[in-house]
């Protein structure tokens, strides 16, 4: 997958909220291209393989309830620097740190609920976005 492209997902407390075309508004509005988007609901499993990096860690039980508890949208998008971008768009991890207008600022609440995700590298977002689409649904 080209660098101008990060994978994101609107994870289930925005989902339950209604918030999924308020921020889908700020994305296009901050000039991301939708090339793939889809509802759809991690399995336990799903989430234990997506989080693997984070299975030490004291709250990996608890990112795994939260993120299999409801639907998400899976999304892959395109922008220039779009993983950096796109970090810079979403704000700090625990929305207390986040800077005013970021999505996170406005729609999460705690550092576990955190409303959106975004991929840390290029190499991770084509590695995120092959776990949730085949080929032929990223355009
Ligand atoms: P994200 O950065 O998208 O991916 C890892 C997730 O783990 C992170 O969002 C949070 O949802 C969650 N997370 C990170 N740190 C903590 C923490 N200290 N306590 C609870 N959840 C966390």
């Amino acid at each position: 997958m080209a660098t101008n492209r990060t994978f994101t997902m609107l994870k289930p407390d925005a989902v339950e909220k209604g918030h999924i075309g308020a921020i889908l508004e700020k994305i296009t509005a901050a000039g991301f291209k939708i090339v793939a988007m889809k509802l759809t609901q991690m399995s336990k499993s799903d989430a234990e393989t997506f989080y693997a990096i984070h299975s030490e860690r004291p709250f990996f039980g608890e990112l795994v309830q939260y993120m299999t508890r409801g639907p998400i949208v899976a999304a892959v998008l395109e922008k220039d620097n779009a993983v950096e971008d796109f970090r810079t768009l979403i704000g700090a991890t625990n929305p207390a740190d986040a800077a005013e207008g970021t999505i996170r600022k406005l729609y999460a609440t705690s550092m576990g609920e955190n409303a959106v995700h975004g991929s840390d590298s290029d190499a991770n977002a084509a590695i995120e976005s092959a776990f949730h689409f085949a080929g032929r649904e990223i355009f």
